[in-house]
């Protein structure tokens, strides 16, 4: 409960729609400003190596420079995006990242396909949902007792494939609520975590969905966290990808947003 009494919670609603450019969330902290150009440069290094591990592999963790300016990064691709929206999205992250935070060492950037970050503090291994974005549909379900079981057994089942060696840290499925309505549900770690905190952060995430009046019982909602990124929808939005019901409201405008600070 400690957690919830910190939170700083900003309302805004999306009038406009994103654009692929747009991360979904940055965060830059003003808490670790950039000390010395030797980690400035650090870290112009860093981001080519963090672009090239992440479209070769989806993923990469490493780290440039030495001793009190060493700088650490992490850049993953969710696991079912693959090929060129995966570099397009990492690259824009790498570019947009500078221009947003320029003068910290310690920067994050959201994007529904990829995450990019780095700090001067080795944060491999460790969950940190100290910082959080939320995004939820405006409206409502119309059966939440059903909506919410459904949901519930759904995240359960991925959240546990997430944590299989080999899955990348990736959980994903589908639930038919009716016969013309289907529940699609994604839970991704970042790929550092090991099993038991990947599952921490998915626990921690699913507890945001809960979150009052904000999560519980809408049409679609995402958490997206620094060590993980969770997400449901009435309609299709992972890979590969389903046949789109046209009729289905996936335009951020029908959406409104949340940050929690540390
Ligand atoms: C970091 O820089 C920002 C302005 O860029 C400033 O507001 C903040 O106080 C600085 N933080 C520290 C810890 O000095
Ligand atoms: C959704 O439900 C909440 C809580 O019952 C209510 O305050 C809100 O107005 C509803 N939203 C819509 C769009 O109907
Ligand atoms: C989409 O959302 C808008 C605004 O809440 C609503 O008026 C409209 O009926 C929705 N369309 C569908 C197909 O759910």
């Amino acid at each position: 409960m400690g957690f919830l009494s910190h939170l700083l919670i900003l309302l805004l609603l999306c009038t406009i729609s994103a654009e692929s450019a747009d991360p979904s969330g940055v965060f830059c902290n003003t808490n670790a400003n950039i000390s010395n150009n030797q980690i400035s440069s650090n870290i112009d290094r860093l981001l080519p190596q963090l672009v090239q591990g992440t479209i070769l592999n989806g993923y990469i963790a490493t780290s440039f420079g030495k001793a009190e300016n060493q700088v650490y990064g992490l850049a993953q691709c969710r696991a079912d995006v693959t090929g060129n929206d995966c570099k397009t999205c990492i690259e824009s992250a790498a570019t947009e990242i500078r221009k947003r935070c320029p003068k910290q060492a310690d920067a994050r950037i959201w994007y529904d396909y990829c995450f990019l970050r780095y700090d001067i503090k080795n944060f491999f291994g460790e969950v940190d949902t100290s910082y959080g974005i939320f995004y939820a549909n405006v409206q409502n379900v119309t059966d939440p007792d059903t909506f919410n079981k459904e949901l519930g057994a759904l995240i359960d089942q991925i959240s546990s494939e997430a944590v299989v060696p080999g899955n990348k840290g990736n959980g994903r499925g589908k639930t038919k609520l009716t016969p013309f309505l289907t529940l699609y549900a994604l839970v991704q770690c970042t790929r550092d975590l090991s099993q038991l905190p990947c599952k921490q952060c998915l626990a921690i995430a699913v507890d945001t969905f809960n979150f009052p009046n904000f999560c519980n019982n809408k049409k679609g909602c995402r958490v997206l966290y620094s060590s993980c990124y969770v997400r449901y929808e009435l309609y299709p939005f992972y890979f590969p990808l389903d046949s789109q019901d046209e009729s289905a409201n996936s335009s951020l405008a029908y959406y409104v947003s949340a940050v929690s600070k540390p």
